[in-house]
């Protein structure tokens, strides 16, 4: 991997509402194993040592107890902002991406990349994200996701099949997304112009043309979304205890 050739920031959305989880506060903070998601998300970003600045988007009434879980996780000093969510995630990560647009810690002359970490996502293995950083900087954005194996079907709302989808080249695709940060930048900037969101970053940047290479990802990836997504993280965690 190139070292020092580039710096590496992250954009983390946590201001989702984590209604399907019903905490009554958002995702991030729902605590897996005495820590909140967003701890175990953030510890898991800071194994890249070119990471330098990192950007978290919080609901405007969580800001402080966001700040709080930050300084708990970050294992070595950073510069890190926490900005406002938005409706959307599209929103949440546009302020994260215009915070780091007026951020003065760009070196110039080398390349700046961008990550952006779903809170929800407690678990991205080293090897992983590695390898993401590796694809990114030989072929400008890099994006894991796993093949689907079941067979797909669109759904009507009465609940009866319209369609059946073939699963041939289809993916669910995960994050960390890794892209070059001016690209991004410009993309999200030109999608806010045009009022267009998307439940993903690779989608805003897509819609600029230019090719996303896609990796295995793993699925202890997780992203945690329901009660039980949270139960099998917790197994996952004992797994890990029990080394098995
Ligand atoms: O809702 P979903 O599971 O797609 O959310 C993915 C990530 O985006 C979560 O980390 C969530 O906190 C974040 N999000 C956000 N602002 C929103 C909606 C979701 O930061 N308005």
């Amino acid at each position: 991997m190139e070292e020092k050739s580039y710096q590496l920031a992250a954009v983390i959305p946590a201001a989702g509402s984590g209604s399907r989880l019903g905490a009554g506060m958002s995702k991030g903070l729902v605590p897996l194993a005495g820590r909140p998601l967003l701890w175990w998300a953030v510890t898991s970003l800071f194994t890249a040592e070119n990471l330098v600045v990192l950007v978290v988007a919080a609901r405007e009434e969580e800001r402080e107890t966001i700040r709080r879980v930050l300084e708990e996780s970050l294992p070595r000093p950073l510069p890190v902002a926490v900005v406002p969510g938005g409706a959307e995630r599209t929103d949440s990560v546009r302020h994260g991406l215009e915070w780091l647009a007026a951020w003065e810690g760009w070196w110039p002359g080398i390349r700046h990349l961008v990550a952006i970490h779903d809170a929800a996502r407690p678990f991205l293995p080293r090897e992983l994200w590695e390898r993401l950083l590796t694809t990114a900087l030989e072929e400008g954005a890099a994006v894991p996701g796993l093949p689907i194996v079941e067979t797909v079907k669109r759904v009507d709302a009465e609940g009866k099949i319209a369609a059946t989808v073939d699963r041939q080249g289809l993916w669910r695709v995960q994050t960390p997304q890794i892209f070059g940060f001016e690209d991004l930048l410009a993309a999200y900037r030109r999608a806010a112009e045009l009022g267009l969101t998307a439940t993903d970053d690779a989608q805003i940047y897509e819609w600029t043309g230019r090719p996303v290479r896609v990796i295995p990802g793993v699925w202890k990836n997780i992203k945690i979304t329901t009660r039980e997504d949270l139960a099998l993280a917790e197994a996952i965690l004992r797994g890990r205890e029990e080394n098995v």
